[in-house]
């Protein structure tokens, strides 16, 4: 099978792509590199001994997009592409609207008139919003997010529900991620974002390596064990693992709109993450307690029975794995 793999040089991407080419899927990618490096495509090159095909340009491009349908087969999308910054999305909405709006629905058209129906869309945590219980569920109604990146995800999954009922010989399987950290074992591939980052992790990897000072953590007076927040914390392979469920499950299914959560299931703290940080690195980090972030919820974590359930997906790897795998990545990255 023949998978069409947007935004495959980012994050969650790269690592996805490797987990097919390891179960026998062929790749194409299509990644302008706003927010990623072509040197992404020999590292996965170099991972997996296989072969990617690489399209550089942009999802937005129908041109392109056709071509792309033209020259390759397609059997499936996996749709990744997208701007994924919370604090710039209030900065800059119509940027992140334009950007992840108008990419999927000239996708979608371009799938449509190539009759190719069976998309995997990286959806988001954030799409629940504020719930009465921390432990989000898939019955659970979309909430109200917190930014206009959060509205892209509704909006998209709102869209694809509506293309749905107007064509049900659609396969479209939605993955909620929960905080997807941690990098491949090889250290080869990881998130090394440029500049200062906004997410926990990226940023401790950077106090880590002296190229930051010091950690903030925002808030340690909420309602938690720890007074710190709580989020669910998953590998990035265990996340690029549940892609493949994802599309074997849609295999062999009717058509259909899925939702599944991707998630541990636990809840950790930032202060428990940065231990674990410390502990299994043999490190120290230097951090202080700040206030509060505007916008963070106290605590949230994914209830991921449905994917066990439906797709036969759980996350083996522990929180000890992945912050020695992130840091791995980040010395390993700073050493070539
Ligand atoms: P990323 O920024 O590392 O990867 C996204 C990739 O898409 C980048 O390589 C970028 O260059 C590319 N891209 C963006 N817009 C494009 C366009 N119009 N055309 C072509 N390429 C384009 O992000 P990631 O962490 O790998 O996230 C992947 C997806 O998962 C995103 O849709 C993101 O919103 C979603 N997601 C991420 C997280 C997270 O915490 N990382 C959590 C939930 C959902
Ligand atoms: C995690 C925890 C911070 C940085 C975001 C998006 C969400 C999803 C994942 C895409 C929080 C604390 C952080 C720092 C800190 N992305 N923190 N000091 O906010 O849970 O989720 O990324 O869909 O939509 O909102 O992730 O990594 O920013 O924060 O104390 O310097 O770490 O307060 O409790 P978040 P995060």
């Amino acid at each position: 099978m023949k998978i069409l793999v947007t935004g495959g040089c980012g994050f969650i991407g790269s690592h996805t792509v490797c987990e097919l080419l390891d179960n026998g899927y062929e790749v194409v990618i299509i990644d302008n590199l706003c927010n990623s490096k072509k040197e992404v495509i020999s590292k996965i090159e170099t991972i997996t001994n296989k072969k990617v095909l690489f399209y550089e340009g942009d999802v937005r491009d129908k041109e392109l997009l056709h071509k792309i349908f033209q020259d390759n087969t397609i059997d499936g999308v996996i749709h990744f592409a997208g701007l994924k910054a919370v604090g710039e999305s209030v900065k800059i909405p119509l940027s992140y609207y334009r950007n992840n709006i108008d990419s999927t629905l000239t996708l979608l058209e371009v799938m449509q008139e190539s009759n190719c129906k069976n998309i995997v869309f990286s959806s988001s945590a954030t799409v629940y919003g504020i719930q009465e219980s921390p432990k989000y569920v898939e019955t659970m109604e979309r909430g109200k997010t917190s930014s206009p990146y959060g509205e892209t995800k509704a909006m998209i999954e709102k869209i694809l529900e509506d293309l749905y009922a107007s064509d049900p010989t659609f396969k479209i399987t939605i993955l909620r991620y929960f905080n997807p950290i941690g990098a491949h074992k090889s250290g080869l591939i990881g998130e090394n974002p440029n500049g200062i980052p906004n997410n926990l992790m990226p940023y401790i990897l950077k106090v880590a390596t002296h190229e930051l000072p010091e950690l903030t953590i925002f808030g340690n007076d909420y309602d938690t064990i720890d007074g710190t927040c709580i989020r669910d914390y998953i590998h990035v392979v265990d996340l690029a693992k549940g892609h493949i469920k994802a599309l074997e499950h849609a295999h062999k299914s009717n058509p259909n709109i899925y939702t599944y959560n991707l998630g541990s299931g636990h809840g950790v703290s930032v202060a428990e993450i940065v231990t674990a940080f410390e502990k299994v690195n043999k490190l120290k980090l230097n951090y202080k307690f700040g206030a509060r972030r505007e916008g963070d919820l106290p605590e949230f974590y994914a209830d991921p029975s449905k994917a066990l359930k439906e797709l036969g997906w759980k996350t083996e790897e522990t929180l000890e794995d992945m912050c020695k795998d992130s840091y791995h990545f980040i010395i390993k990255e700073k050493g070539e």
